[in-house]
C-alpha cells in the first residue's frame, strides 16, 4: 500500500503509463460505475491502451449505493477474478467510486494498491486524493474507512465532458471551500468566475495544490486539516436528510449549502463580515440558480448529532476571516437555530 501518492495531469499519461508499468502489478482491475462505465471507460481506453486488457468491476451509481452491500459485491468479484497482494484497483469516477473503491481496495488482503481517476469536477479537487475513503452506514455519510493514500491519481479534464451540468457545477463548492480558506484574494478571483472557467488548468490546479498543502502538513486530520470540512456539518446532515428523497442533493450541492449556513454561523461567532456571506448567496444564486432545499432545525438535527467530525456535542469548522479557518469550534442549539433563520431571509431576498 503506498504512503505517498504521484499525481499526473493529462499532458504526462504516458509518464502514468510507465508508472504502472514499472510496478508490475499482477493483474490490473477497472473499477467504475454503471455510468463511468459507458461515458469514461473507452476514452480511458483510448487514451491508454493498456487499460483494455484489465478485469472490469462495475457496480451501481449514486450515492445511495455508497454502501456495505456494493463494497461487498466488490470484494467477491477481486477475490471471484484471483485478485492477489500486487494487483492494483483503478477506479474510475466521481467521488462515489473513489471512496468506496479506495475502502474495498484499503481492506482486500490487508490492503492493495489503488489508482484514482476521477471523472467529475469535484473528484478531481477533493475526493480523488488525500487519503480519506469510506462508505455510508446506517444513514451516516461515511461512517466506515479508513485512511489510505491511492499510489496515484491521474487527471484529465476531458472525462468531464460527458457531464451533466448539475453534476459539472458540484465541483465548485470544494473549489469556493478552499478559496474561503485561502486569502480573500483568492475568494474574490473564485466569485468572479464564470462556469466554463472552473475547467481550466489555472483554477483547479490551484484548488488540488491547495488541499494537497493543507493534507500534506495534516495527513491524519488532528488539527489543520479539520478547517477544510468547512460547510461540511451542515452539508452532510442536508445530504443525509435528502439522501431518500425523489430529487436528492449532489454532494456539491449539499455543501455549498453547508457552506452558506456555516458561514452566517461563523458571522454570528466570529463577526465574518456579513458581505462574504451575501457574496456567497449572490454567487449561488447565480451558478446554482435552481437549488433549493428548504429544511427546519429539526429535520437535520439527528444527523449533526451523528456526524463524526463531533464528540456528542457540535463542534463546527468554520471561518474566522477569509484565509483563517478555525475548527472544533463549540456551537450551542440556540445558535445552530438563529443561523438557519438568519440564512433563510437572506436566501428569499
Ligand atoms: N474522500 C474524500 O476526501 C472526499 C471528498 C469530497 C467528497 N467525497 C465523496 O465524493 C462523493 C461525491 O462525489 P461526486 O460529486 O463526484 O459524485 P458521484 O461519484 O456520485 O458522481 C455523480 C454522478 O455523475 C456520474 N458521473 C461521474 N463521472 C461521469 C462522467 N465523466 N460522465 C458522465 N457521468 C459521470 C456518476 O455515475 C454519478 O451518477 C460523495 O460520496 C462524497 O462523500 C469524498
Amino acid at each position: 500500500m503506498s504512503l505517498e501518492t504521484t499525481f499526473f495531469f493529462q499532458d504526462h499519461s504516458h509518464d502514468f503509463i510507465q508508472f504502472l508499468n514499472q510496478k508490475k502489478y499482477s493483474k490490473i482491475f477497472l473499477l467504475a460505475d454503471s455510468h463511468t462505465n459507458g461515458f469514461c471507460l473507452p476514452l480511458l481506453k483510448q487514451l491508454i491502451p493498456e487499460f483494455c486488457y484489465s478485469c472490469l468491476i462495475v457496480i451501481p451509481a449514486g450515492e445511495a449505493h455508497k454502501n456495505i452491500d456494493v463494497c461487498q459485491l466488490i470484494w467477491n468479484a477481486l477475490l471471484l477474478q484471483k485478485a492477489d497482494k500486487h494487483s492494483v484497483l483503478v477506479n474510475v469516477g466521481g467521488g462515489m467510486v473513489s471512496d468506496i473503491g479506495a475502502f474495498a481496495a484499503s481492506t482486500y488482503k490487508r490492503g492493495i494498491d489503488f489508482v484514482n481517476i476521477p471523472t467529475t469536477l469535484l473528484a478531481m479537487v477533493d475526493a480523488s486524493f488525500g487519503g480519506k475513503n469510506g462508505i455510508d452506514f446506517d444513514d451516516t455519510k461515511n461512517a466506515i474507512g479508513s485512511f489510505t493514500n491511492p499510489s496515484a491519481v491521474y487527471f484529465n479534464t476531458h472525462f468531464l465532458k460527458t457531464l451533466p451540468n448539475s453534476v459539472l457545477r458540484s465541483g465548485i463548492a470544494e473549489i469556493l471551500k478552499h478559496s474561503l480558506l485561502d486569502s480573500i484574494g483568492a475568494l474574490d478571483e473564485t466569485l468572479d468566475l464564470d462556469i466554463n472557467d472552473f475547467f481550466q488548468a489555472r483554477s483547479y490546479r490551484k484548488s488540488i495544490a491547495f488541499k494537497s498543502a493543507i493534507v500534506q502538513i495534516d495527513p491524519h486530520d488532528e488539527g489543520i486539516r479539520q478547517s477544510l470540512n468547512l460547510g461540511h456539518s451542515i452539508g452532510h446532515a442536508l445530504e443525509s436528510f435528502m439522501l431518500y428523497a425523489p430529487k436528492p442533493l449532489l454532494h456539491g450541492e449539499a455543501v455549498l449549502l453547508g457552506l452558506i449556513y456555516e458561514l452566517m454561523i461563523s458571522h454570528l461567532i466570529f463577526q465574518l463580515p456579513i458581505e462574504i456571506v451575501q457574496k456567497v448567496i449572490a454567487f449561488k444564486d447565480r451558478i446554482f440558480a435552481d437549488l433549493k432545499c428548504p429544511f427546519d432545525y429539526i429535520d437535520i438535527e439527528k444527523f449533526i448529532g451523528n456526524d463524526k467530525k463531533n464528540r456528542g456535542e457540535i463542534r463546527m469548522s468554520l471561518l474566522e476571516a477569509p484565509g483563517t479557518g478555525r475548527w472544533q469550534v463549540p456551537v450551542s442549539v440556540q445558535q445552530l437555530k438563529t443561523a438557519i433563520t438568519e440564512t433563510k431571509q437572506f436566501l428569499a431576498k
